[in-house]
């Protein structure tokens, strides 16, 4: 989109236009970073491909003079079914750029995933948030210093803990390769009140099903998964008890020629059957998206480069912004789909 679009004058209409005010402001290596997918970016681009394969089936004649889009994740209200995934440097697209997000987050009523490796501490990210917030884990080679923060994402009141699971290794992101060392990368702040590392910390340590069974018992915070795209891994996290599995490419960013999250959510909805909450992200761009999303079972969904591009755009507005325009889409959205509640977004809604 952005290719074709020249800065668009007057204020924006879309996510898109978003897009196009920061991609005017963001260094070219930074957007490089924010944009890129690994490898050929097929994955990537196969997120959006995959909405635009569904179609939705409205129905009429329906009373859709109130549309409610309020729901529970994790028990917690919510404004909409739309909650901020983990993305940085949050510092690098607006001055304390974390903390902006996190009241964004409150301003709008949506919760948000805070990035362990994000500029400000998870402590002065939760009371920046007047909304629930999650801790976004990578594992630590070491496991006293994972939980030394996972115990300050509990002190700082923190919902929940989403282990990112499709990162054993980071994806080569090409695009972004040769220059992501030329932009200002913040400090992760988080790192610097945690027990000192035993060796060099390599991005990503892998994780295995061990790893997420002491975590649950190492915490009584829900465990969410974050990167499953098989009815089998759904299944296995399912039977050991997390509470959550967000289907997700980490934003095509992992294993190019992964399946789109769209394509993948009805077989984890399917292996799932009801035991814990399903999310979905990558590639959501429009109200549109989250209603095709929640069709397919999603509960929710969470949105990654919309955020930085209001972020970098105007900061904290930029954010709400962002947020709003989703949900006011997805309300519209509904109301010409015939469908007042979400529960009403049901399996028939799309083809
Ligand atoms: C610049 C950038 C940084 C990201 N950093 C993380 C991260 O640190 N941890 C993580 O679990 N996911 C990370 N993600 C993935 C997002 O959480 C999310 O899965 C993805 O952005 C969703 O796709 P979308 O950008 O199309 O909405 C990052 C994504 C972007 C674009």
């Amino acid at each position: 989109m952005t290719d074709e679009s020249p800065t668009t004058p007057g204020p924006p209409l879309n996510v898109f236009d978003y897009e196009a005010l920061a991609r005017a402001r963001m260094p070219g290596p930074l957007w490089d970073f924010v944009c890129a997918g690994a490898d050929d970016e097929v994955t990537l681009a196969e997120n959006r491909r995959a909405f635009e394969r569904v179609a939705i089936r409205p129905r009429v004649l329906v009373d859709v003079g109130k549309v409610d889009v309020t729901t529970r994740l994790l028990g917690d209200a919510a404004a909409a079914p739309i909650m901020i995934a983990p993305f940085g440097p949050q510092g690098a697209m607006w001055a304390d750029g974390d903390l902006a997000v996190a009241r964004a987050a409150g301003a709008v009523g949506l919760a948000l995933v805070a990035g362990s490796g994000a500029s400000r501490t998870i402590e002065d990210i939760a009371a920046a948030a007047s909304a629930p917030v999650w801790l976004q884990l990578y594992l630590y080679p070491e496991r006293e210093r994972t939980l030394a923060l996972v115990r300050r994402a509990e002190a700082a009141g923190c919902r929940s803990i989403a282990l990112t699971v499709d990162s054993a290794r980071f994806g080569r992101k090409e695009r972004s390769l040769r220059t992501e060392d030329q932009f200002d990368w913040p400090e992760a702040a988080n790192l610097a009140g945690l027990p000192p590392a035993t060796a060099p910390w390599v991005r990503g340590a892998p994780a295995t099903w061990d790893d997420v069974d002491w975590l649950m018992s190492a915490t009584k915070l829900p465990l969410v998964l974050k990167g499953v795209l098989t009815g089998e891994d759904a299944a296995i996290a399912a039977a050991r008890g997390v509470a959550g599995i967000v289907v997700s490419n980490h934003g095509g960013r992992q294993l190019d020629g992964a399946v789109a999250s769209l394509d993948a959510l009805p077989e984890v909805v399917e292996a799932v059957a009801g035991r814990c909450e399903v999310y979905l992200d990558g590639g959501v761009r429009r109200g549109t998206d989250i209603l095709k999303a929640l069709a397919l079972g999603a509960r929710a969904v969470m949105v990654g480069r919309p955020v930085a591009w209001g972020l970098t755009a105007t900061g904290q507005d930029g954010v709400a912004d962002v947020l709003r325009m989703l949900t006011t889409e997805l309300v519209l959205a509904m109301r010409l789909a015939g469908r007042s509640t979400l529960a009403d977004i049901d399996r028939a809604a799309v083809r």
